[in-house]
Parts: C-alpha cells; sequence; structure tokens
C-alpha cells in the first residue's frame, strides 16, 4: 500500500534550516507551496516514509548541494522558448543595442544554457555578438557545467527549429550545431561571448552595468518578499535605460519596484529601468 506522506509548516521551516546549514542553499525565499511538493517528491524519491526519516537522510549527507538543488529546483528550459519574446528583442531592441560599443548581457538562472546560446544566434544574426558579454550565472553548478559544454539532445531540435524560424530566426538552425549520435554539439564560436557563473539570487552581489538581464520562470518560485529583493538587485544592475524581461507566468508590475520602472511589452514582461 502506498503511503500518503505530508509535511507540516515546521517541518519545513527544519528542512530550509538543515538545507543551509548543511549544504548551504538557502530555500528561505522560496514559495512555500512549491517548496513543499518537491520536498514530498524527494522524500518519495529516497523512500523516506516520515519526515524524521528524511531528516536523518539528510543530515548524514546522503546529497552533494548540487543533488539537493537538482531535486528542489526545477531545470526545465528550451531553444528559443517563448520566441515572440525573442521575435520583439530581434525586431525592437537590437537596433537600440547597435548603438553601444559593448553589451552586456545578464541571463539568471540560466539553467542549461539553452536560453543565452538562443540570444547568441540571434545577436550573431544581426552583427551583435561579437561585441556582447553574456553573464550566465545559476545557482547549481551542475546545469552551468552542462551549459559549458553545448551539448543537447538532437530529438530536441525539431521543435527548437520550429521556434527558431518563429523567433525571426535567418538561416537554419542546424548551421549552428554538429550532430553525433543522437546528440549535437553546439558551434563553439556561439559560447565565446559567454562568462559561467555559479550565483545565487536570494543571496549573491549585484552586477555592473548590465543593459539587458533575462531572468525567465525563476521567479514563479519564489515568495513575492524574495521577488521585491531580486528586482531590487537587478535594478541596481542594470544601466540607465537596461531591459529587464522575465517569463510568460511572472510580472514585474505589482512589486515595490515597479515605479523605477517602465513596461516595454507587459504581455511579453519586457521591461525597462527609468533614466
Ligand atoms: C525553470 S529554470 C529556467 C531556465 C531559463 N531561464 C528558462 O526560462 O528557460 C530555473 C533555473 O533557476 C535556477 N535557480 C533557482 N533558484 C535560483 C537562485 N536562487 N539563484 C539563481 N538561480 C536559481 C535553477 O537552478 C534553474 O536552473
Amino acid at each position: 500500500m502506498e503511503v500518503l506522506l505530508e509535511i507540516t509548516q515546521a517541518e519545513l521551516a527544519d528542512f530550509i534550516e538543515i538545507s543551509n546549514n548543511l549544504y548551504g542553499v538557502d530555500f528561505s525565499g522560496y514559495a512555500q507551496e512549491s517548496l513543499r511538493r518537491r520536498v514530498l517528491r524527494l522524500m518519495k524519491l529516497k523512500e523516506c516514509d516520515t519526515f524524521a526519516a528524511f531528516k536523518y537522510f539528510l543530515a548524514n549527507q546522503k546529497l552533494t548541494d548540487n543533488e539537493l538543488l537538482n531535486e528542489i529546483t526545477v531545470n526545465t528550459t528550451e531553444m528559443f522558448r517563448d520566441p515572440e519574446v525573442f521575435k520583439f528583442l530581434k525586431e525592437e531592441v537590437f537596433d537600440i543595442m547597435e548603438t553601444y560599443p559593448r553589451i552586456n548581457i545578464w541571463h539568471a538562472g540560466c539553467s542549461t544554457g539553452e536560453e543565452p546560446l538562443s540570444l547568441a544566434i540571434l545577436l550573431k544574426e544581426h552583427g551583435l555578438l561579437k561585441r556582447s558579454v553574456q553573464y550566465c550565472t545559476d545557482i547549481n553548478s551542475e546545469v552551468l557545467a552542462q551549459a559549458k559544454k553545448g551539448i543537447y539532445e538532437l530529438r530536441e531540435m525539431k521543435e527548437y527549429s520550429t521556434n527558431y524560424i518563429r523567433s525571426g530566426g535567418e538561416q537554419s538552425l542546424s548551421d549552428y550545431y554538429v550532430a553525433n549520435y543522437g546528440n549535437v554539439k553546439m558551434n563553439k564560436g556561439l559560447g565565446k561571448s559567454m562568462v559561467y557563473t555559479k550565483h545565487s539570487l536570494v543571496n549573491g552581489s549585484s552586477f555592473n552595468q548590465m543593459h539587458m538581464i533575462m531572468c525567465r520562470n525563476v521567479f514563479i518560485y519564489l515568495t513575492t518578499e524574495q521577488q521585491n529583493k531580486v528586482l531590487r538587485l537587478f535594478l541596481d544592475s542594470l544601466s540607465p535605460r537596461g531591459y529587464l524581461i522575465l517569463g510568460a507566468k511572472e510580472s514585474a508590475v505589482f512589486s515595490t519596484v515597479f515605479n523605477e520602472l517602465e513596461t516595454v511589452n507587459g504581455r511579453l514582461k519586457i521591461y525597462r529601468k527609468k533614466k
């Protein structure tokens, strides 16, 4: 018979404390309900029927900090995710960026690197890649290591190619990779603009003079209070008139810092820092 797992608020708080103290991972700013679901999922995976058993498991450091992150956070990503966003950037934003001698872009919570690569392809087609630096950060060093390799599954490429075209891509996506036994290796040139750094949006410091920050599908996992703190960090990191792009289900509109932003395209969640 399957045991129905449940955990109390106090146990969840216990989990947050253990993760912080033993694994150095701070989940205090994460939305409780999704965090609770992920903890229950991990308990089931590790065959812990009670929170006491799970606590014992964690306390004996049976996991690495990356394993803990892999199980608790969601790393799902795609190339050219929400193609309309990329099309808008290409058609409405790149021409403005063309006037900058150097273009600084921060992909916060970049996971395995599909988003930075998508942007790199469009920047290249616009003649902007050589003067761009894409700072790719994530709390999980394992996904960053995968991003650096630039190897993806061939079977994903059909959908990515469709979305590349929908994003306004001018060539064939296959021009940007070499296929080999079910995998593809993205062309090295695309990665030249990228700098990969482990960084947490919960307790990390700001960056300097970013012209664009893409942080998509990370906010949904954070509490409103934490989202406000992260938006503050982004505003401190953006240069005047710098762009901020959030995920489809996210918004900056109800945040405490919205008066410092203007909406460029509300539907696509594209904002700009006021002067
Ligand atoms: C769902 S993925 C989004 C990937 C990509 N931005 C996209 O939209 O396709 C969320 C990523 O956020 C990262 N993440 C979660 N908490 C974070 C934090 N506190 N600081 C930085 N990255 C975090 C996860 O490791 C994961 O790779």
